[in-house]
């Protein structure tokens, strides 16, 4: 099974995706991440990829592309969840394009629905472990033992460069100018689910699973008499 979450800065894209990691075996690919790890290589594409994610843009849809590609190639049978990618019209054709390529189907795309003040906190209230890349929240999702992350006991808690009010607006005037466009798409297809994204992380959590439950008998999974 293949899924897109979709939604925008802070939407909580991110962590549904880690869940689905660790319930379901599945395979999160972050081109946000990607991009994050690209930018420390020391190289020209890396300096410019930083330039454009501390202004709050879309990095160029060949570059995200190259990088979906490689992974999906590099693993041939894994589930994956697409987090934060496609983000522009073209990139939905590629990735259709390169499923269909490497055999592969989508069979989902969740829309978590949000709104911009709930962004704003969340975004304003978010750090990350530097090393096993866990999201947490100064309000609503802390670490248990406080600058200590829970997963691996690493003190390397981090806030994004993004993650500031001037970047954060242009994220969000990309999101509804360019990534937005994408709900109608996948509605046409009759592959959309909507979730409320604002609801507790673990109602979010269990609402995406009843959705991807559904979906089994459609995948092959479930035995006839
Ligand atoms: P990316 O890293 O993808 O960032 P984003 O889409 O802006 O999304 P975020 O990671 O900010 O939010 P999220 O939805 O994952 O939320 P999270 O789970 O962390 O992209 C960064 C940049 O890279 C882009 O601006 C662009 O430059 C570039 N880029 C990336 N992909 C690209 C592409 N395909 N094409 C071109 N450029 C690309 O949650 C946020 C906070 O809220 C956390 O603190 C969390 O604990 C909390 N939270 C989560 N869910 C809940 C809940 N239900 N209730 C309360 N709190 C919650």
């Amino acid at each position: 099974m293949n899924i897109i979450l979709l939604g925008p800065p802070g939407a909580g894209k991110g962590t549904q995706a880690r869940r689905l990691e660790e319930e379901r075996g599945m395979i999160q690919l972050s081109t946000g991440d990607m991009l994050r790890e690209a930018r420390t290589s020391g190289t020209e594409m890396g300096r410019k990829v930083a330039a454009i994610m501390d202004a709050g843009e879309l990095v160029t849809d060949d570059i995200v592309i190259g990088l979906i590609e490689e992974k999906i190639k590099a693993a041939p049978n894994a589930s994956f969840i697409f987090d934060g990618f496609p983000r522009t019209l073209a990139q939905a054709d590629a990735l259709g394009e390169l499923l269909e390529r490497n055999g592969k189907k989508l069979d989902a795309v969740i829309e978590l629905r949000v709104d911009d003040d709930a962004l704003v906190k969340r975004i304003a209230g978010r750090y990350t472990c530097g090393d096993c890349g866990e999201v947490y929240h100064d309000a609503t999702k802390p670490t248990k033992v406080d600058g200590v992350c829970d997963e691996c006991g690493s003190s390397n808690l981090i806030r994004r460069a993004d993650d500031n009010e001037e970047a954060l607006k242009t994220r969000l005037m990309e999101y509804y100018k360019k990534t937005s466009p994408l709900i109608g798409y996948y509605y046409a297809k009759g592959l959309l689910h909507s979730v409320d994204g604002l609801a507790p992380i673990d109602t979010v959590a269990s609402e995406i699973a009843s959705v991807l439950d559904a979906l089994r008998p459609l995948d092959g999974n479930v035995k006839t008499p």
